[in-house]
């Protein structure tokens, strides 16, 4: 058995998968959640998954009081992996001091605690969003950041600020930065996936859910960009994949691999893929006809983005393996989960 992580956020989309990952190489699981935009059923899906049902407490990152206690329950953490953040662009626009407060303070509260209980590792989901508008694609780590069109990006940028600083002013932490693209998709075996709040603002959910029926009809925002097809074009990446990735920087840090106290690391496939090329595989995995219709630009949109993963690659070891057809039909599967099981 390895040591014990703590997954902040572990009950979401992107942590639940990546609780599964840390399972399956033998880490011993902390989730912690405050179920704000998620539900404990992810943390049954992961035992369903792998047998092994990890440790749960609700709990919210801003409450420094019960991170302490935490922290003092569980001693002998190596590692946190920080998931946990509130990340809808748009209603970042609508109350950006819920983003500023929620997403700023529990990071702060985390890295103040972590040398205090001895804590030496944090991996900080961040966001291709840091690169707005890229000058060139694909897009490397050294690429300028770029001022944020949100307050949810902005969060992202000065949250990784924080990690640097932190470490540069010689407390005794590590960290690895992951920039996502556009994680999508579901395990496979579809005890786990996104399940979003309400009407979904990210791609996939909304084609999986017009094509059940939830919602009635796809907007596609745009097709009058300067790309083959028109529509936007965006690095999606499975999200089993990704959650690999967080697995293998963990190594990483414990096994003190790297020479630098902060790395940044891109997390994409290297391919950029259309919407409108998105939709149609969606139609040709399921045999399903989709009811979309062209609209206009949605405000803040980048036209073209996708990834140069060469860094994680050959420096993580890691790499994007799955297609974008299984990765689609992985996306359908857990839809249908959801509605059999009388969710959507
Ligand atoms: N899109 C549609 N119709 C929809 C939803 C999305 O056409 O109903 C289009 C968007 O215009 C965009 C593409 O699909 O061109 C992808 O949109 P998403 O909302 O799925 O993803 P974004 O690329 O806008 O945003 C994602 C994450 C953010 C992150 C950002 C970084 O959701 O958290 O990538 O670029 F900040």
């Amino acid at each position: 058995m390895k040591g014990k992580i703590l997954v902040t956020g572990g009950a979401g989309y992107i942590g639940s998968h990546t609780a599964v990952e840390l399972q399956n190489a033998g880490y011993e699981v902390i989730i912690i959640d405050d179920l704000s935009n998620s539900t404990a059923d992810s943390i049954d899906g992961i035992k369903r998954i792998t047998g092994k049902k990890p440790i749960f407490e609700k709990l919210d990152c801003n409450d420094l009081e019960s991170l302490k206690r935490l922290f003092k329950k569980y001693v002998g953490i190596q590692g946190i992996i920080h998931f946990a953040a509130s990340k809808a662009v748009g209603e970042s626009v609508q109350k950006p001091l819920l983003y500023y407060r929620n997403n700023l303070n529990s990071l702060i509260n985390l890295l103040d605690l972590m040398p205090k209980y001895k804590i030496p590792n944090i991996v900080f989901s961040s966001s291709c969003t840091v690169y707005g508008e890229p000058d060139t694609n694909p897009i490397d780590e050294s690429a300028p950041i770029k001022p944020a069109e949100s307050p949810y990006g902005n969060t992202k940028q000065i949250n990784e600020e924080i990690i640097t600083d932190v470490v540069r002013a010689g407390l005794p932490l590590k960290s690895i930065i992951l920039r996502y693209f556009n994680p999508i998709g579901a395990h496979p075996t579809a005890e786990i996936g996104e399940l979003p709040n309400g009407v979904p603002q990210n791609l996939v959910p909304y084609i999986t859910q017009t094509a059940i029926g939830v919602r009635e009809q796809l907007s596609i925002f745009g097709d009058d960009y300067n790309t083959p097809d028109g529509s936007c074009i965006r690095d999606f990446i499975n999200v089993v994949d990704l959650a690999k990735a967080h697995v293998v920087a963990i190594d990483r840090m414990i096994e003190n691999k790297s020479n630098d106290k902060v790395e940044i690391f891109n997390l994409g496939t290297g391919n950029g893929v259309s919407v409108l090329e998105l939709v149609k595989t969606f139609e040709k995995v399921t045999g399903k006809k989709l009811n979309y219709k062209i609209v206009g630009r949605r405000q803040g949109d980048i036209e073209k983005i996708w990834a140069d993963p060469v860094k994680a690659n050959t420096i993580l070891g890691w790499k994007a393996k799955e297609n974008i057809e299984d990765t689609m039909l992985s996306a359908w599967n857990w839809q249908l989960k959801l509605r059999e099981k009388g969710i959507m």
